[in-house]
């Protein structure tokens, strides 16, 4: 086995590899050569020195790891500069030392271009054409994320997907007289469509939540039906009161009229009252999916 740098001619076989991968994820649906052999469409804007190491054996791609130097993710990673990224790493389950060579190789490098941390399979790094729009490596996939874990890598993120398929938004009650829902008339957005709630008190916005739609989105075309939540808060005040229901059964009746058909919601692995919330609500866990920080010292 022997690790080179990509060329255009091993597309098909990396995106063999990919498709081999993402094949047990809900959703799934393989991706062409093209996603690779023309670089601009896996590309992470803000990354520089990308490179696709490859593992191959007896002429083969056998796995592969996609690096290089970026932005870090939120301030709750406490990186300084700008970490080594490991944007995705696939190796065919039952062949740890494919992968594991890979990791190596990966960090090595980062350490030859003076990086002092790695950050890997962040859901911000992740490929445009990955299943779930901004998860991180899913623990479907479940050889990779423990490889990272036996590495000695920590988990300065976990985040947590539920779906619920013909979603049927529940009748609530109203939120308490004072305060008002107020719904943005649907709006294009890249994705297809984006939907915005907001709970009004007075003159203050005491919450908000809103949704995409993943009609228009050129990767996922098994995703046509689907939406997805972004933002859901609710002042801290005001929480326990069914201001969180209300501003969800709105926002998911909304896309219910629009046509959308299935909803997905995520969020940090230990909310555990949002967790409650949706679970509670109607939405089914489907996933977890981490993303990876490693410090590197040299020489290590
Ligand atoms: C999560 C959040 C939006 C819920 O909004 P809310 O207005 O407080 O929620 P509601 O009053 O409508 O309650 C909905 C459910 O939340 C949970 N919940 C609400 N208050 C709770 C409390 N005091 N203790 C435990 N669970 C509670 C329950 O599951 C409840 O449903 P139930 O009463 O049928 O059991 C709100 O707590 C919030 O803004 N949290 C901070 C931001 C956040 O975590 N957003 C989600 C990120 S993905």
């Amino acid at each position: 086995m022997e690790i080179v740098t990509f060329e255009k001619e091993m597309a098909a076989g990396v995106a063999r590899c990919y498709n081999e991968l993402v094949e047990p994820m809900p959703y799934s649906s393989p991706v062409a050569r093209e996603a690779f052999s023309d670089f601009t469409h896996a590309q992470l804007q803000g990354c520089t020195e990308e490179e696709i190491l490859v593992a191959r054996d007896a002429g083969e791609v056998a796995g592969f790891v996609h690096v290089g130097v970026s932005a870090p993710p939120t301030h709750k990673w406490h990186i300084e500069g700008e970490p080594g990224v490991i944007r995705f790493l696939s190796y065919r389950r039952g062949e740890r030392p494919v992968g594991a060579a890979l990791l190596q190789a990966a960090e090595q490098w980062a350490r030859e271009r003076e990086r002092t941390a790695v950050v890997a399979e962040y859901g911000g790094y992740m490929y445009p054409f990955y299943l779930l729009p901004l998860g991180n490596i899913s623990e479907q996939i479940s050889h990779v994320p423990p490889l990272f874990g036996m590495a000695g890598y920590e988990v300065p993120e976990c985040e947590v997907f539920f779906e619920w398929r013909d979603f049927q938004p529940p009748e609530v009650s109203a939120p308490d007289a004072d305060v008002e829902l107020l719904c943005k008339k649907p709006q294009a957005h890249a994705s297809g469509l984006k939907v915005s709630v907001a709970a009004v008190q007075g003159e203050e916005q005491v919450g908000e939540f809103s949704m995409l739609s993943l009609r228009e989105d050129r990767w996922r075309p098994q995703l046509a039906d689907w939406c997805t939540a972004g933002l859901l808060c609710v002042a801290d005040r005001l929480q326990g009161r069914g201001i969180g229901k209300c501003l969800v059964a709105r926002g998911l009746t909304e896309m219910r009229k629009a046509g959308l058909r299935h909803a997905m919601i995520s969020t940090d692995w230990n909310n555990w009252r949002a967790y409650l919330f949706y679970t509670n609500f109607g939405f089914r866990f489907l996933d977890r999916t981490f993303g990876f920080r490693k410090r590197l010292t040299a020489g290590q």
